[in-house]
């Protein structure tokens, strides 16, 4: 007898298999017994009729306590009730470990208790839809962007430079030294994009966040393209094929996560018809102003309400290009006939999810950028290193960092970034 997992079910309707499974939740009338099971590739139903299996078996079945693990045994059958399509005529059942009083049970329960049992939580049906979306974006991104021939390059996690800025940053003793929790790995990646062209990397960096929003997490992960002779222009067409690809590929392969999270496909397609508007920061500042926000003025950071005013406006992500350079960091390239703003966009989600891209194109020039980071109140000595690619043929290039639990949670239509990570760091939150 061949074991399989619930996935499979559709290749083995009507034959009898074996499945490792947990008992997600039951429900049973005096004939008849159903077991919500679950294996990790997905759920489905189990299906006892006391008359057939016997009154043992039928017992055993009904006193399953929620999560107790088991191989079951039984038919593959069609099941067109359940969005699943498929469903377990069992026929017998092997308690391999056993559960008590597991404490997420079926009803409601508040956001504090499912964080502290967030390593439990993650077995739920949405939960595991979120992991699957997630899961499907970076398989995508890995797709997109080996098949456009990008290295992929590992920056180092434990770092000297700040280049976001000194405020957020995690600071650790490194032999007598500070070092500092990767905000990005954007510089190290702008010294391999010299070495390799196109590069990008996909890994964690930190950030220590100190407010409390839905869209701050102070551990997450960023996909960080690199790439040189290209301008900030091919760099936004390559950001949206980038971002309508993975919707495309989630559509494709997580039509039922889509399903369990309830989330309206056709937006998403329409998510995928580039190309996306871009405007200038200065035209989003006064559409803005136009419309009732009168507390913002030129050189102000977006809030969460401007933001999600703009992309709502739009119906679709949009570019805002050309920020101030007041409010930019140092490795921005200045615009070429202005002196106030810099070649950077970022790109807002609609929904009201808000920025999921960070890019720019880099400054060039020694002594601009020497200016620039003590400008910014940095240290030089610690950037020696970056500055030596000015020296040794520098190029046009740019770059930008997607933040993938934003991503998550866009695509997926949920409320909180929280959800988006499977174990969320968040200010005041390192347990579990
Ligand atoms: O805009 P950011 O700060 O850009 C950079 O770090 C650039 N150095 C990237 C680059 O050009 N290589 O961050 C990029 C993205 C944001 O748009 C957002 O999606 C995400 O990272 N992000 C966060 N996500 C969750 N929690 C936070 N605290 C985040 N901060 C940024
Ligand atoms: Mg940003």
């Amino acid at each position: 007898m061949k074991t399989i997992q619930i996935i499979d079910s559709k290749n083995h309707v009507g034959e009898t298999v074996k499945i490792g499974a947990w008992v997600a939740n039951k429900r049973s009338s005096g004939k008849i017994a159903f077991l919500q099971l679950r294996d990790g590739t997905a759920y489905f139903q189990g299906v006892l009729v006391k008359n057939e299996v016997g009154e043992e078996l039928f017992d055993v079945a009904k006193n399953l306590p929620q999560e107790t693990s088991v191989m079951i045994t039984g038919e593959i059958r069609e099941d067109t009730r359940s969005k699943f399509g498929y469903e377990i005529g069992i026929t017998g059942i092997e308690v391999v470990g056993e559960s008590h009083d597991y404490p997420i049970t079926p009803k409601e329960h508040g956001i504090d208790f499912l964080m502290d049992h967030r390593h439990l939580w993650l077995r739920s049906s949405k939960q595991h839809a979120v992991m699957q979306v997630r899961n499907e974006l970076i398989r995508a991104t890995y797709e997109f962007f080996n098949d456009r021939d990008f290295i992929k390059i590992d920056p180092p996690i434990l770092t000297g430079s700040a280049p976001e800025g000194t405020t957020e940053l995690f600071e650790t003793d490194y032999f007598g030294e500070p070092a500092y929790l990767s905000q990005t790995g954007q510089l190290y990646l702008e010294a391999a994009a010299m070495a390799f062209g196109k590069v990008f990397s996909f890994g964690p960096t930190f950030r220590a966040e100190k407010s409390k929003t839905r869209r701050h997490l102070t551990e997450f992960w960023m996909m960080e393209p690199e790439m040189a002779f290209v301008s900030q222009d091919e760099s936004l067409e390559i950001q949206e094929e980038y971002v309508a690809f993975m919707i495309t590929k989630v559509l494709e392969n997580c039509d039922y996560a889509l399903d369990v999270l309830e989330r309206d496909k056709d937006l998403l397609k329409k998510y995928t018809e580039l190309p996306f508007p871009r405007i200038s920061y200065d035209e989003a500042v006064e559409l803005l102003q136009q419309n009732g926000f009168e507390d913002i003025t030129w050189g102000d950071d977006f809030g969460s309400p401007h933001e999600t005013f703009i992309a709502n406006h739009f119906e679709k992500p949009v570019f805002i290009l050309n920020y101030p350079k007041s409010m930019s960091p140092f490795y921005m390239k200045p615009h070429p006939t202005r002196e106030d703003v810099v070649i950077r966009a970022d790109l807002i989600a609609p929904e009201g999810y808000g920025e999921i891209i960070g890019g720019s194109e880099r400054a060039i020039g020694y002594d601009y950028i020497v200016e620039q980071i003590e400008k910014d109140g940095l240290d030089r000595k610690d950037y020696e290193w970056y500055l030596d690619l000015q020296k040794y043929g520098p190029v046009p290039h740019s770059g930008f960092g997607l933040g993938l639990e934003r991503t998550v949670t866009w695509v997926c239509g949920i409320d909180h970034v929280r959800e988006a990570s499977p174990f969320p760091r968040l200010l005041h939150r390192i347990y579990p």
